[in-house]
């Protein structure tokens, strides 16, 4: 069955979502395919920290009630090691601009709703997903959807379908370059239900690793413990978790970490990835598709966001307008806040955790980046105001 509309979207992460809402405020018509169930990307426990442009952005197209009525509003993060807490404090360092605690999960159950209450369409659980004719002026993205083979024709297509989807791969070999770093090392996160300890997220650097100290809601705590990336679930029972994050979240005045059960319990490796260019014929890659950053900077949905506005604000101009000119210019728009928020994802993750081939030289720089991080005003300004998100000038 053959089909058409303007912009198909593959994807329906963050990404995918906002670019539709984006498009959709505009009058453009677009489609969303995604391959697995509502249910299923509504209860993927993911990202928690957005900053304040995401923030701004949902606010701006009217979804974000909940997220308002629900989200924790942060003002600072501590960096905890050796026993002592050493507060990043935004409202100082960051002229007021703050992040905000919210699951990802609660956001894809926002913008799915607000998305099927508009009528729009948005196909879950298509198969077979492949595209054809990109270096044309009408691309095709042909699926199988409750048993029957469809081909949908568009006026361009956003790769919108996260690091394992089939946009990426379906550019010609040799068009794209890619740059990429693995981490020896991967985390492990869980899900409790207890109140958090904190109010404040904590990054703890250890020698036995590195553990962090997030949060869902007043009644559901998110920590993390830096793991081997061949480690298995089985390899973490539930005591040695709390265990790991006991000693490396510890601190010299009586503060006390609080057990809960766990509701979710899964391992992430860490990864720094770029392709590039981020387009191909007409074919735009947005989110994860395009670019990986390690968790530590709390930055991937937020970038991802970043991405798809350049590309609502360029497919507007186009399809609206016939000036394809932003639309030629997508991926050097992009390049330069992605590589960015690589830097900053990249450096956080070297500064906190532990390497396992480290020596005393790779420790000793460590150390020293730390301690000007916690001592010196200028060094605490840079952390703060990459993590609560650079402007739109980036
Ligand atoms: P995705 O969310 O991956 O969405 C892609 C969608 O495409 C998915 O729904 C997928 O099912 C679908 N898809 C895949 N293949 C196909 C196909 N062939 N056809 C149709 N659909 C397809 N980021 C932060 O900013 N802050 C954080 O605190 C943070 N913490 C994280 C913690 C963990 C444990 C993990 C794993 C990630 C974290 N991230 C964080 C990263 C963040 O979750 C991602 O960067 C974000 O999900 C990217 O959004 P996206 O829409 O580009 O991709
Ligand atoms: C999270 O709450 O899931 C989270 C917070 C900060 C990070 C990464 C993940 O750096």
């Amino acid at each position: 069955m053959e089909s058409r509309t303007q912009v198909g979207i593959v994807g329906a992460g963050p990404a995918g979502l906002v670019l539709s809402h984006l498009l959709q405020r505009e009058g453009i018509d677009c489609v969303v395919l995604e391959d697995r169930s509502r249910e299923y990307v509504e209860k993927r426990v993911r990202a928690g920290v957005l900053e304040q442009g995401t923030v701004d952005l949902l606010t701006e197209l009217g979804l974000a009630d909940r997220l308002h009525r629900e989200g924790l509003v942060h003002q600072g993060i501590e960096l905890r090691f050796d026993g002592e807490g050493h507060r990043i404090p935004f409202e100082e360092l960051a002229e007021g601009r703050a992040i905000t605690i919210y699951g990802q999960q609660e956001v894809v159950k926002d913008l799915i709703a607000a998305r099927l209450d508009a009528g729009g369409p948005l196909l879950f659980e298509v198969d077979d997903v492949s595209l054809d004719g990109i270096d044309t002026d009408e691309p095709t993205i042909r699926f199988k959807h409750e048993g029957v083979e469809k081909e949908l024709h568009c006026d361009a297509i956003a790769g919108c379908d996260g690091f394992h989807g089939v946009c990426r791969p379906s550019v010609p070999d040799g068009v794209l370059s890619f740059n990429e770093l693995e981490y020896p090392f991967a985390w492990l996160g869980i899900l409790a239900e207890v109140a958090p300890s904190t109010d404040e997220l904590i990054y703890a650097p250890h020698e036995r690793g590195f553990a962090l100290h997030s949060l869902r809601s007043p009644e559901l705590s998110r920590l993390y413990v830096q793991c081997d990336p061949e480690d298995s679930l089985e390899d973490w029972p539930d005591e040695r978790i709390w265990e790991e994050l006991h000693v490396r979240l510890a601190r010299d005045d009586g503060w006390t970490l609080k057990e809960g059960p766990l509701v979710e319990k899964g391992i992430a490796p860490l990864r720094s990835f770029v392709a590039q260019p981020m387009q191909y014929g007409r074919l735009y890659l947005a989110g994860d598709a395009v670019h990986i950053v390690p968790a530590t900077g709390a930055k991937g949905l937020n970038l991802a966001v970043a991405d798809v506005q350049v590309l609502g604000e360029a497919l507007t101009k186009y399809l609206k307008g016939g000036d394809g000119s932003l639309l030629d210019a997508y991926s050097d728009a992009c390049l330069r806040r992605v590589w960015r928020v690589q830097h900053f994802s990249w450096w956080m993750t070297w500064m906190l955790h532990r390497f396992p081939d480290d020596d005393g030289f790779q420790r000793g720089l460590r150390r020293a980046q730390l301690e000007y991080v916690c001592s010196s005003r200028a060094a605490a300004a840079t952390l703060a105001e990459n993590y609560v998100g650079l402007g739109r000038d980036w």
